[in-house]
């Protein structure tokens, strides 16, 4: 019988089966046997239309290697096929490498594009440096790929108005995001916090509105003016820049909520029509301390006054002209609608039109926004609010809170992207240990992240065709420089792009992670990517029968000699992680013997529960013979109850920088 399924196994086609490094996983790869050189000697040839294609290929190949690719009446190239005739998908792509020629073929730019992305993962790590690599021999194995995305929305958003970034700084961000085809940049462009985006007919939106008065700012102590934005020259730039490389911006332009930037630009767009401030953080960098922090001086767009939709057209109108994008976001979440409460001419206008209360206004106005950008050709996207007091007709939704209002979307027909909060926020917080920086609160690992599937289960197969694709969000609330945004996305957005790329049977979490330790790490070591990446080992689990009832100090051990080898001369950090229960797990001591003699210690008050405070503990291992029994004492309790489940884990900080 074992002989007849291996037979088998070796008989069926090793699509799946094969393990190419690449991310996101590619559809169906078969291995061959031989491989090609690229060398001084090759050539890339681009068939008719695959032009520009051929160039960022040259463009990506060229820095580490040095060669040039053009080399004339060569045996050994890479041709680009454009062959508009197959009838497929525009982004999908075949990609064949034999020892003397690699052919991408695909029926539109797109899908060539992926096809070199698909290349340059093939290729040694070191093809991502910006320098020369001496002796490298750049190997591609021989295979067969055939490659086709699963969805259509393969989204990233970037936050630029609670910190801002330079052009070359968000032009890097889409370069990452392409060569992990993804072809949606959802650009926050404007919120409380700064307006980012350069409008003619509204200058001080820029003047004003772009900067803020910033405590800590550039120094602790001292109070700063902190901003910029993008002049319409810079965005024309930006959109090119990433329209090259197959990504489309979808711009979000706030309202009526998230938008004291803009009423303090123009004060008579606001309910309170009292000019205030643009709204700053307590503290920079920001950390929890720093929220909330307008103490209750907040406003929003006067969703009833004639000049507020005038405003929001007339800006739509410049956006429309500088983003060529089929969707325009208006945002329209968190509505501070208290404020629509209290103001006389909202309440006047409910009244009037026989709206239903403050959701019945935020309809409204969405409607009109909807209308708006309908006549314009363009799809009005919002975050899932608009949902509430009723869907404008032609709307598709964003689902942040949750799943939920994807799922409602979908089943009264409206198109929908998943970018729940409760999966793929990758401002939240992706480990336990005390080195991660501030970032909102909420815990999203990577393996979370990758778990995410974005078709509800609740959908049948006619409303599930409503779900557009799959989109993270990095707000950059706590992400106030470079080093710090790559750490918050890099390495989450890597699984994300696999959740939107790769077929749901085909995704495979420890697959995934070979991949990134094989490879894919190695990539973004080499353009430099700050990543946040942690060795992690489990030492073991507490459950309810470690713990004593009523509070009574338990001693909980764990025979650690197994893991020795693995531990040996390291100082990690042993971190507590409840998994469940009701009651949080509090712990006093943790200590390491060999052989009953105290080796390590660290004695502090921790917990572990629906949230938790120093529940880590360095131990240092340097000390261990080796030759003994080895065990850590862990001194704890069930706070209020002896319920809680768990793990405990030891771990590395990788990351370059941290601080
Ligand atoms: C959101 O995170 N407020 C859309």
């Amino acid at each position: 019988m074992l002989k007849l399924i291996l037979a088998v196994s070796l008989i069926l086609p090793s699509a799946f089966a094969q393990n190419s490094n690449v991310i996101p996983k590619p559809n169906e790869l078969i291995k061959k046997s031989g491989s090609f050189q690229l060398s001084a000697e090759t050539r890339i040839i681009a068939e008719k239309g695959a032009e520009k294609t051929a160039k960022l290929l040259r463009g990506y190949l060229r820095p580490a290697t040095g060669f040039s690719l053009t080399a004339q009446g060569s045996s050994n190239q890479i041709i680009l096929k454009l062959d508009k005739n197959t009838a497929s998908d525009k982004a999908s792509y075949t990609l064949q490498v034999s020892p003397k020629k690699i052919i991408i073929n695909a029926s539109d730019e797109t899908g060539l594009f992926y096809g070199c992305q698909t290349l340059r993962q093939l290729l040694p790590a070191q093809i991502f440096s910006k320098k020369r690599q001496k002796g490298v021999k750049w190997t591609i194995p021989s295979l067969c790929i055939k490659d086709a995305p699963r969805f259509g929305w393969r989204g990233l958003m970037l936050d630029s108005s609670r910190h801002f970034q330079t052009v070359t700084e968000v032009k890097r961000f889409i370069d990452l995001m392409a060569m992990h085809k993804f072809n949606v940049f959802h650009w926050h462009l404007t919120d409380s916090h700064g307006w980012r985006i350069e409008i003619k007919k509204y200058p001080k939106l820029t003047e004003v509105g772009a900067w803020r008065d910033q405590p800590d700012y550039p120094k602790k102590g001292k109070k700063g003016r902190y901003g910029g934005f993008y002049t319409q020259e810079e965005i024309k730039e930006v959109v090119a820049y990433a329209k090259a490389r197959h990504i489309t911006i979808v711009p979000e332009i706030d309202m009526p909520g998230h938008s004291f930037a803009a009423v303090a630009s123009y004060p008579h767009l606001g309910c309170t029509q009292k000019g205030q401030y643009v709204d700053y953080f307590f503290t920079y960098p920001a950390n929890k301390q720093s929220f909330p922090n307008r103490r209750g001086k907040t406003d929003v767009l006067c969703a009833s006054r004639p000049k507020t939709l005038e405003f929001c057209r007339d800006v739509l109108d410049e956006v429309i002209t500088l983003f060529p994008s089929q969707y325009i976001h208006i945002g329209g979440d968190e509505v501070e609608k208290h404020v629509w409460k209290h103001c006389q001419s909202c309440q006047s206008f409910i009244k009037d039109n026989a709206l239903n209360k403050e959701d019945g206004l935020q309809s409204w106005f969405i409607q009109q926004l909807d209308h708006y950008l309908t006549a314009k050709g363009k799809r009005l996207l919002g975050w899932d609010e608009i949902l509430q007091g009723g869907l404008a007709q032609n709307a598709t939704v964003m689902s942040w809170q949750g799943e939920k209002g994807g799922i409602r979307a979908a089943k009264m027909g409206h198109d929908v992207v998943m970018s729940p909060q409760t999966y793929i926020y990758l401002d939240h917080g992706q480990s336990h240990s005390p080195l991660e920086p501030p970032h909102w609160p909420g815990h999203k690992p990577l393996n979370r992240v990758y778990n995410y599937e974005p078709i509800p289960s609740q959908l049948s197969t006619e409303e599930a065709k409503h779900i557009l694709g799959v989109q993270a969000n990095v707000w950059t609330a706590f992400i106030h420089e470079q080093w710090k945004l790559d750490l918050s996305t890099w390495p989450r957005a890597s699984a994300v792009a696999e959740v939107a790329w790769s077929a749901k049977e085909a995704r495979n979490y420890g697959d995934f992670y070979t991949r990134m330790e094989n490879s894919h790490f190695k990539r973004l070591d080499h353009i430099g990517v700050n990543y946040w990446r942690e060795n992690s080992l489990e030492l073991g689990q507490w459950s309810p029968t470690d713990l004593k009832p009523n509070q009574e100090i338990s001693s909980i051990s764990f025979n650690l000699k197994p893991l020795y080898s693995k531990l040996k001369n390291e100082k990690v950090d042993i971190v507590f992680s409840y998994t469940k229960g009701a009651h949080a797990l509090r712990i006093e001591d943790v200590a390491l013997f060999e052989n009953g003699k105290l080796v390590s210690r660290d004695q502090h008050d921790g917990h572990t529960g629906g949230s938790s405070k120093a529940n880590n503990y360095t131990i240092d291992f340097s000390k261990v013979t080796g030759k003994g029994e080895l065990t850590l004492k862990v001194t704890a309790y069930g706070d209020g109850g002896n319920d809680s489940y768990g793990k405990i884990t030891a771990s590395q900080v990788l990351t370059k920088r941290v601080k």
